[in-house]
């Protein structure tokens, strides 16, 4: 990248950065928090509406959850309409992981079809679909995406390859966790489409993170959490089902609406705190008076400033362009050769950045080599990967 490019970037984060107004955050500002790809953060209006929420539902339980249901109806609405997605086909879940399992559940394998993803697919997905494939006795096959990743065309051309005449489903992810890199969905969609093959997105990282218009990539069906880049509180995520997949896709809790409808269904699953749910519409609403593609712009601007700065200073390949066509908000990164490289080796480099730096990052192997990966959001700064850089030159010491 050429000086002028970086300094460009750079000039045009920080504008971005000084128009807005942002509210403070909940996190400990003794932490240099670079994992927010992890849990999300929560903003301070959003974690008090949540609160005030909860206040609301202990003072009358009864009255909160059998009647006020317009709070629900309400946050669907204002959650699916940011996400392009039909409302009609949007249900709160708690997380992605249950999201996925909503899906798996509502298709029949048989003996001899095959569930494939990729190499890159999320570790607690690649054990759900193992699970559901050996119950099933059908076949799990993992694409091998080769690291590093030049392009998207090179990641659309392992599905092309890899998808026969047995794949009934194929997972990809938005967002790969490990990875952090952009898939090219719009075009694996398309691709599982002209195949007759099922199709459904993990999207846990991409709300928030991504423009996204969930309804016009026509997935079979989209998996998504809300508490990463939404920044709603823990435990808020969501699937939508494409209308050909509504009536045969329910919530994992089946409870008294069963075969009611699609949303009737997934708005009771058993007597539950809803406050996630209800409180993913206030963080949609705090990142639209802030600017939603203001927050993309800065943290895509500043995660590409940030891989940039450690490959050049560890002086390794990078997983993918710098240019940061391939990357939303987080970058990974290889560690300098001299760092430890096993799983065992970089979690405890991820304690030890934690307990002795007080710097939250995760550190861990993919195949066979160690990596790190790092977050932006509006509350990072370049000074926080300067910290990690010389925190990471002293324990190589
Ligand atoms: C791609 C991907 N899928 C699924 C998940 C699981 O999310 P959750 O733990 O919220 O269910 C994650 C979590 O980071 C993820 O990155």
């Amino acid at each position: 990248m050429s000086n002028n490019l970086k300094n460009a970037i750079i000039d045009s984060m920080n504008n971005v950065l000084e128009s807005i107004n942002c509210d403070p955050w909940m996190l400990d500002p003794g932490i240099t928090y670079l994992n927010h790809g992890s849990f999300g953060a929560r903003s301070l209006p959003v974690f008090e509406y949540q609160a005030e929420l909860k206040r609301v539902f202990e003072a009358s339980p009864v009255d909160f959850l059998d009647r006020q249901t317009e709070l629900l109806v309400s946050a669907r609405t204002t959650v699916s309409s940011f996400l392009g997605a039909d409302v009609d086909g949007f249900g709160f879940v708690d997380n992605a992981t249950t999201g996925i399992g909503c899906v798996l559940q509502s298709i029949s394998f048989e003996k001899d079809d095959e569930i494939l993803t990729s190499n890159l697919v999320y570790n607690g997905v690649r054990q759900l679909l193992k699970r559901v494939a050996s119950d099933a006795r059908c076949l799990y096959t993992e694409c091998e995406i080769e690291l590093p990743v030049k392009n998207q065309e090179s990641i659309l051309e392992v599905f092309f390859n890899a998808i026969s005449r047995k794949t009934k489903l194929v997972v990809i992810d938005h967002v790969s966790s490990s990875s952090a890199i952009v898939f090219p969905v719009q075009e694996i969609i398309a691709l599982c489409k002209e195949k007759g093959v099922l199709v459904v997105v993990d999207g846990a990282h991409a709300p928030g993170m991504l423009n996204l218009n969930i309804d016009e990539l026509d997935a079979d069906w989209y998996v998504g959490n809300l508490h990463k880049w939404v920044c709603a509180p823990i435990g808020a995520g969501f699937v939508y089902a494409s209308p050909p997949q509504r009536e045969k896709t329910h919530p994992m809790t089946v409870s008294h609406w069963y075969g009611q409808g699609f949303t009737q269904e997934f708005d009771w699953q058993g007597s539950k705190d809803i406050s996630p749910w209800l409180a993913s519409a206030k963080a949609v609403e705090w990142g639209a008076a802030i600017d939603w593609s203001k927050i993309r712009f800065h943290n895509h601007a500043l995660a590409t400033r940030m891989q940039h700065c450690l490959v050049e200073s560890w002086g390794v390949e990078p997983l993918s362009p710098l240019n940061g066509s391939m990357i939303g908000s987080m970058a990974t990164v290889p560690l300098p050769d001299s760092c430890p490289q096993t799983m065992a080796e970089c979690s405890q480099l991820q304690d030890q950045l934690f307990t002795q730096y007080k710097i939250e990052v995760p550190v861990f192997e993919l195949q066979g080599r160690g990596y790190l990966r790092v977050s932006a959001q509006l509350y990072s700064r370049e000074d926080h990967v300067k910290q990690l850089q010389m925190a990471i030159s002293q324990i190589i010491a």
